[in-house]
């Protein structure tokens, strides 16, 4: 407490540098959605089968963020899969390229987005504050609004743009969000945009944009219409193989453009930077007597750095330690699909009581996650074991298709550590992300004492990508174990390598450990 007074006194006194850096945030917040809102931005990314779904973020200058909520509290909306319940589950389904928008005639946030390929659904914030609460208000089933925007015009409707069928379309919406008014086909892409995907309406002055995303080309087109919102649109390119600034190496699409107070414009898009997932870039936006944006390149690349669109403001930061002592779990965490509610509390530590019998982590539920901090990162965990059940696994792991933990087992009466690497998922496409194996023990010892601390630092950029796994007894001198981990880099699996700690039984459950606390600091 008194380190952390201190050190925000100190910090009040450094002078902000002039310029933001890219990428702004060096974690994985793919399908940006910004909304400004008086002086206030809020930034909505995706989360597939990660629980809850749909975090927000709050910004003052853009650069600078913090977590204030999810606009999707459950997934189990969705599905009985997405709680990874009766042997069914939901890798990379849920929550992606949805929107964010808030209507002041109702004094409330939307979220919106289709799920499955299959089904629309609206959520709504009860109030105000986009912190929420939030629910569900609206599902329309068997019709999917794919990788949907969403824009309020002066008429006080809100329209959706989406795709569907190759063609793009335009629905207006009931001015509370429970029904869909009209639909419309209102333009059909080129014959060399295919796969083209990630659509944002907007108007501006009065005329009507419709972004888009081409990532087989490493494109992001703009279509401007000639009239009204079922008028006629004409594409333009906006940025191609525009390369961001080093460590991050991947093309940028997919993005969302803002104003600010002044009439200054952005445009936040992600760059395609795994293992670490999708990190969003900010690019300075000006407008050519053409009518269509123009993004501020140097020498035609992204820059490292920009004029500060506002004054920055320190935020709560995505580093510290937790230490579970508040009545709920810290707006940065976020479960492997839905979590049992009745097998974990917060309070004083995280206490996990093991929630399923398996051997394989992808099947086990309450699995609690966060995301890694690029370029490096090291996260901590402070973990008692002393009430583990034979045959249970308790850990922290690297946590994608590809995963590794270390951790500790009981069998019988004796506790061991190990390092467990080769925890594969593989896409057996019509049946979804199945599990190819459930590790293979690389390096075990016995360890008794009922409390450890574990860590894993990890380097996530494209060019290092490697994970060091270690263990202390003391909380003060660590000791490497295992080899090193390489997360895997393809795109396939969406969401990025996280820190992630898990609990479950393989013969009954009955068994808990306590998470005493978790650090995650930048750096090695
Ligand atoms: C936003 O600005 C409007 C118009 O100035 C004002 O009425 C409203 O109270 C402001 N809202 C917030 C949340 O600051
Ligand atoms: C697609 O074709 C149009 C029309 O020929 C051209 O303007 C555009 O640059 C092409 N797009 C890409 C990504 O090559
Ligand atoms: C919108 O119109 C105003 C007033 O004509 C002008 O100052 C501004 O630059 C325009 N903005 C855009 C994005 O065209
Ligand atoms: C581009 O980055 C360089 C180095 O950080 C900086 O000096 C320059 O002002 C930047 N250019 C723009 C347009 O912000
Ligand atoms: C993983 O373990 C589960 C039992 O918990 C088993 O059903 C499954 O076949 C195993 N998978 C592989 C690939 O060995």
């Amino acid at each position: 407490m008194k380190a952390t007074t201190v050190l925000s006194g100190f910090m009040a006194l450094l002078p902000f540098a002039r310029a933001f850096s890219n990428p702004v945030l060096y974690e994985d917040l793919a399908d940006v959605d910004l909304r400004r809102y008086n002086d206030t931005y809020y930034y909505s990314a995706s989360t597939m089968h990660f629980s809850p779904g749909a975090p927000i973020l709050r910004s003052y200058d853009l650069a600078n963020w913090e977590y204030i909520g999810h606009s999707v509290p459950q997934l189990a909306d969705f599905g009985s899969k997405y709680t990874l319940s009766n042997g069914e589950r939901a890798y990379i389904r849920g929550v992606w390229a949805s929107w964010l928008i808030y209507v002041p005639a109702n004094g409330k946030w939307y979220w919106g987005g289709c799920t499955d390929f299959w089904n629309t659904h609206v959520y709504a914030s009860s109030g105000s504050d986009p912190a929420g609460p939030w629910s569900r208000i609206f599902t329309v089933s068997a019709k999917c609004q794919y990788d949907s925007g969403a824009m309020l015009d002066d008429d006080g409707y809100v329209y959706t743009s989406y795709k569907d069928n190759g063609q793009f379309w335009i629905a207006q919406w009931s001015q509370d969000l429970t029904s869909i008014i009209k639909t419309q086909v209102v333009y059909t892409p080129l014959s060399n945009m295919t796969s083209i995907e990630g659509t944002r309406p907007y108007k501006i002055n009065g005329t009507y944009y419709i972004f888009t995303s081409f990532p087989d080309a490493g494109a992001e087109y703009v279509l401007k219409a000639d009239g009204d919102i079922w008028s006629t649109y004409t594409p333009k390119v906006f940025l191609q193989n525009a390369v961001p600034a080093s460590p991050l190496t991947g093309s940028i699409g997919q993005g969302a453009l803002v104003d600010t107070p002044q009439g200054n414009w952005y445009w936040m898009g992600f760059s395609w930077s795994y293992p670490n997932g999708r990190i969003p870039v900010l690019i300075p936006v000006n407008w050519g007597s053409d009518g269509y944006p123009i993004p501020s390149l140097v020498d035609g690349k992204i820059n490292a750095t920009y004029p500060n669109v506002a004054t920055p403001r320190p935020l709560a930061p995505t580093t510290g330690i937790d230490k579970f002592t508040g009545s709920t779990l810290g707006v940065h965490w976020e479960w492997n699909h839905d979590p049992d509610t009745t097998k974990f509390s917060v309070g004083s530590g995280l206490k996990l009581s093991t929630a399923t019998i398996t051997n394989d982590l992808y099947a086990a539920r309450n699995t609690l996650t966060r995301r890694q901090l690029g370029p490096i990162s090291t996260a901590t965990i402070k973990l008692a074991y002393s009430s583990m059940a034979d045959g249970d696994r308790v850990g922290l792991a690297m946590f994608r298709e590809s995963s590794a933990y270390i951790g500790i087992w009981k069998s019988g009466a004796t506790y061991s550590l190990n390092y467990v690497n080769n925890l594969l998922l593989a896409d057996t496409s019509d049946n979804g992300w199945q599990t190819t194996s459930n590790g293979t023990t690389v390096q075990s010892q016995t360890i008794s004492g009922g409390t450890v601390w574990l860590r894993i630092t990890s380097d996530s950029t494209p060019g290092g990508n490697n994970a060091k796994f270690y263990y202390s007894l003391n909380g003060r001198s660590f000791t490497l174990f295992g080899p090193t981990f390489t997360a895997t880099t393809s795109w396939q699996f969406f969401e990025g390598c996280r820190y992630a700690i898990f609990n479950f039984a393989t013969s009954a459950l009955g068994g808990s450990v306590t998470v005493n606390s978790f650090d995650i600091k930048a750096g090695a």
